[in-house]
């Protein structure tokens, strides 16, 4: 029997992935995993119980204990709702800083697999074509320069009613984007058979429409 497909879309921070993600999960009916979500979980957890970020061994205990579950857009650890505490820059960045490990990442592995599941899923994140679904239908690179990722971070934390300065936001993506890219365990990359999208001036309706053309096409 066959897995059900994959659409997998990676990209760097705040290109607009997860909100490109959902929606051409919610058009086509598939899941969808936002697997940032979950590094973004460990760095909450641990450092609610002061795991020190570099304890690579520690980190990779603790992931089998947390207690996630999604439910309707919400994001719930041992029971309590983190939907916003996760999106902090401060938890972005010890994400970034605990996804070098190996111990991390592999932890997360069977978790990430569990997702799919019929009629199909649409996976973002950095290695979803390169390392989880190699298999994927389809394999996407969404990017945009970094001005205009960080003017998106910018507008997303604003509406969140978080503080946030632009110049700051510029700073940390880049610091991210260097580490996303340069680590040994599943860089940042273009997969093999992946189709760059450059969204910088595309409305998120146009970068969705494009994704499912090549769904289209990929399945005919
Ligand atoms: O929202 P943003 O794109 O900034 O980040 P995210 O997708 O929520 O992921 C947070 C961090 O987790 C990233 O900076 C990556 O370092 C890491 N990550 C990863 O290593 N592999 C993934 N598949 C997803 C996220």
């Amino acid at each position: 029997m066959s897995l059900p497909p994959v659409i997998a879309i990676d990209g760097p921070t705040a290109s607009g992935k997860g909100t490109v993600a959902s929606l051409v999960a919610q058009q086509l009916g598939f899941h969808y995993l936002d697997s940032g979500a979950l590094y973004r979980l460990v760095a909450l957890a641990s450092a609610k119980q002061g795991v020190e970020v570099k304890n690579s061994t520690k980190l990779g205990f603790l992931v089998p204990k947390l207690l996630i579950s999604f439910k309707n857009g919400q994001i719930f650890l041992d029971g309590e709702d983190v939907t916003d505490a996760i999106r902090t820059e401060n938890i972005g960045l010890r994400a970034s800083a605990l996804a070098i490990y190996a111990e991390v990442r592999s932890a997360l592995f069977d978790l990430q697999h569990s997702f799919r599941q019929t009629p199909g899923l649409v996976a973002d994140g950095r290695d979803m074509a390169s390392v989880i679904f190699p298999d994927a239908v389809l394999k996407v690179f969404l990017t945009a320069t970094a001005a205009a990722r960080a003017e998106r971070r910018y507008k997303q934390l604003i509406a969140k009613g978080i503080s946030a300065r632009l110049k700051d936001l510029l700073q940390d993506l880049q610091e991210r984007d260097a580490r996303d890219s340069s680590r040994g365990t599943a860089p940042l990359l273009v997969a093999d058979g992946a189709k760059v999208l450059e969204a910088s001036n595309l409305t998120i309706d146009q970068a969705v429409k494009t994704v499912l053309d090549w769904y289209q096409s990929a399945i005919a």
